[in-house]
């Protein structure tokens, strides 16, 4: 029992010290519901266009946007393990993404 209990403090730093996760999978499991044109207020990935006047509002806007929640979209956009690192990565991937 207490070797469980070891074991557990000594993984737990290594889980949340973890890289950022990859955004493609995040999107593809999270945003993707909505933001692949689906929902045609939101902007899709790759849609450079649609995405500008949005960056224009500044990085943290948008990720405090996706956290709290904005208009139609659900607090988290649905990602309950994202950090605001992972919005920030999903965000610069959606709107830079090239092959659409
Ligand atoms: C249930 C649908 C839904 C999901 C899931 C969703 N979004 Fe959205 N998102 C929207 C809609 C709709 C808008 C457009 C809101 C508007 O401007 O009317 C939007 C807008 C945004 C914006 C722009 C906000 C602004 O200030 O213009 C960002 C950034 C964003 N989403 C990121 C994400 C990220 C990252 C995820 C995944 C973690 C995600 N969304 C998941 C529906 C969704």
């Amino acid at each position: 029992m207490t070797k469980w209990l070891l074991v557990v403090g000594v993984l737990i730093p290594f889980f949340s010290a973890q890289a950022t996760q990859d955004p493609e999978v995040l999107y593809n499991r999270s945003c993707a519901a909505c933001h692949a044109g689906q929902l045609p207020q939101a902007p899709q990935a790759g849609d450079r266009a649609a995405w500008e006047p949005r960056l224009a509002q500044g990085m943290e806007v948008l990720v405090v946007r996706v956290t709290q929640g904005f208009k139609a979209m659900p607090p988290r956009g649905l990602c309950m393990d994202c950090s605001a690192e992972d919005y920030q990565a999903i965000i610069h991937w959606m709107s830079q993404r090239p092959d659409t």
